[in-house]
């Protein structure tokens, strides 16, 4: 890819809000490749959806996120893609880490839900900006102001429209954009490109009557006058950060407001951003620095791992996000985690689900780096600086399960499927100190029935899943040495020790967690690995 300013961004959404129809429009937009029925397929034939594992074809949904590449508007435009099924996993926040902004789809009809909730918690964690896609206009939907309220109250963020919805569902007739005073036409929205556009700096003027009929035109009216009371203008510093998010109305499936959305995104997205890093040893309490992307030196870290992706190879791809300076193939690079060097001889970029050789990357870019099992989510790479970028925590998983082996004769198997899945990300392991039992924890449900696949696919295990009595868990830190000692005492049923061996507080009920919280004031409890609260 040429050397544009590089936008990566993430779509974030709750299944079924449309965040697979708006990414196919975005890749016709980026001219992927384009279909006769404007639908997107990669040029193997199948969609654009990211379909690599077994389970994930015979279920017919998106279990793992894939990194979609085109060139739009004179940059280098990457799109994460996020696994957006109910039960989404930890890949879905750990993309967020590699993205720079998000694009957040709410559905007009119902608003901001579960899911997108939590995936803004991890957005928050370091302030990325958002811009908003509302979409289903075409549907009956919430009245725009309500949806505005929504999503302001449910997730503290400032709206300021862009566009304005005339009418919705059956009646919905196109949007009214603030900063050209033109409406755009949907009934017209059959080439994307060239929507049929009124002007509309004059809202008596008949034409628009005319157009839209007047009881709509009224209603608009009376909206514009209350926007322009009642809401702050677009500051493109209050949206980088994070503090307001621009919003859109649309229909993705018609592909009306799809190219609008685009065009922000490629205007205002922030290019990549200076990131911070631990000094070795890479402790919690080292030195951190800042790495700035135009610092000549490469650096990049991995935020994601994964398996199978072409089962005939029965190969690991782990995707690393280049932060600074240039990747260049077959050069070597310094593996800061085990202090070794190591030559990558075919990393690859991806383009839907095609995957090409790449020669240089820069920051900004993803690159897929072979792995045969050496690498671990979060390590990072350079030209031999000994630097660790911080941000790709485990989020505090929601949902347990004991592991029980069918055969004791597998147990080290167990053991090393377990590690190497749980290095991958696929889920978290933690080891309850009390017991010595092995206990999984997931985001999603569906985690544990692709962990429990694998293991027999891939190490040849049967496993079992037994319940616990844990909800959740959050890591811990304490004032001193006499507290931390006196606390594991007293909860030594509830101590776990994660992967990485730091120690957690296993909630049994949110009741229960309070509790604990209040009789200890000298801990901490955090909802991720890396300690960091929440700023808002
Ligand atoms: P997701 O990836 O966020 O889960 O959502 P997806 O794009 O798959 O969309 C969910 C459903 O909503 C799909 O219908 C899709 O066609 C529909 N949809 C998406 N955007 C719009 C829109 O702007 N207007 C309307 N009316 N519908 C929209 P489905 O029946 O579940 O799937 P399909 O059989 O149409 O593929």
């Amino acid at each position: 890819m040429e050397r544009l300013p590089r936008c990566t961004f993430a779509i974030i959404s709750h299944p079924d809000a449309g965040k697979t129809t708006v990414t196919e429009k975005l890749l016709w937009f980026g001219g992927v490749v384009r279909s006769q029925e404007g639908m997107v397929k990669s040029k193997s034939g199948d969609y654009a959806k990211s379909d690599w594992m077994q389970m994930e074809q015979d279920r017919g949904i998106s279990i793992t996120s894939s990194v979609m590449s085109f060139e739009y508007n004179k940059r280098a435009v990457h799109l994460l893609d996020t696994p957006g099924h109910k039960d989404f996993s930890e890949d879905t926040y750990r993309t967020l880490t590699a993205v720079e902004s998000v694009l957040m789809m709410i559905d007009g009809a119902k608003g901001v839900e579960g899911q997108t909730e939590k995936l803004m918690d991890v957005c928050r964690l370091r302030d990325t900006p958002v811009i908003t896609f509302i979409n289903k206009f075409d549907r009956d939907s919430l009245d725009p102001f309500e949806l505005i309220d929504n999503i302001e109250k449910k997730l503290s963020i400032q709206c300021v429209p862009m566009t304005w919805p005339l009418g919705d569902g059956v009646d919905f007739k196109g949007v009214y954009d603030f900063r050209t005073k033109e409406v755009r036409s949907f009934k017209d929205s059959k080439n994307p490109m060239e929507p049929m556009i009124i002007d509309a700096s004059n809202l008596d003027d008949e034409k628009l009557a005319k157009f839209a009929g007047p009881a709509i035109i009224e209603k608009l009216k009376e909206d514009l006058q209350m926007v322009e009371e009642l809401i702050e203008p677009f500051s493109e510093e209050m949206y980088l950060e994070g503090i307001q998010t621009p919003v859109f109305f649309g229909s993705a499936l018609y592909n009306f407001g799809v190219k609008e959305v685009l065009d922000m995104i490629t205007n205002h997205a922030p290019a990549p951003r200076a990131r911070k890093v631990k000094l070795a040893p890479y402790e919690l309490d080292s030195a951190e620095e800042i790495v700035d992307p135009k610092e000549k030196k490469f650096s990049g870290f991995i935020f994601k791992i994964q398996a199978n992706m072409d089962k005939k190879h029965r190969d690991r791809i782990a995707f690393m996000r280049v932060c600074s300076g240039v990747f260049k193939r077959n050069t070597k690079i310094f593996h800061t985690r085990t202090e070794k060097e190591i030559k990558i001889a075919s990393p690859q970029i991806f383009q839907a689900r095609d995957r090409e050789l790449v020669e240089e990357a820069y920051p900004g870019d993803i690159i897929g780096i072979h792995d045969t099992g050496k690498f671990q989510i979060g390590d990072t790479f350079t030209e031999g600086q000994k630097i660790q970028y911080t941000g790709i925590p485990s989020f505090a998983p929601e949902l347990f399960k004991k592991v029980a082996l069918k055969d004791p004769l597998k147990a080290k198997h167990l053991d090393k499927g377990l590690k190497q899945l749980s290095e991958e990300g696929a889920t978290q392991i933690f080891f309850r100190e009390a017991t010595g039992e092995k206990m999984l924890g997931a985001v999603g449900a569906l985690q544990f029935e692709v962990v429990k696949f694998r293991l027999e696919d891939e190490y040849n295990v049967k496993a079992d899943y037994e319940g616990t009595p844990f909800s959740g868990v959050r890591w811990l830190r304490f004032k001193d040495k006499k507290i931390e000692d006196a606390f594991k005492r007293n909860y030594s049923t509830n101590i776990l020790v994660d992967g990485k061996d730091r120690l957690c507080y296993g909630v049994k009920s949110d009741w229960d967690l309070k509790l604990c919280m209040e009789k200890n004031e000298g801990v901490s409890f955090y909802k991720n690995s890396d300690y960091i609260e929440n700023h808002h």
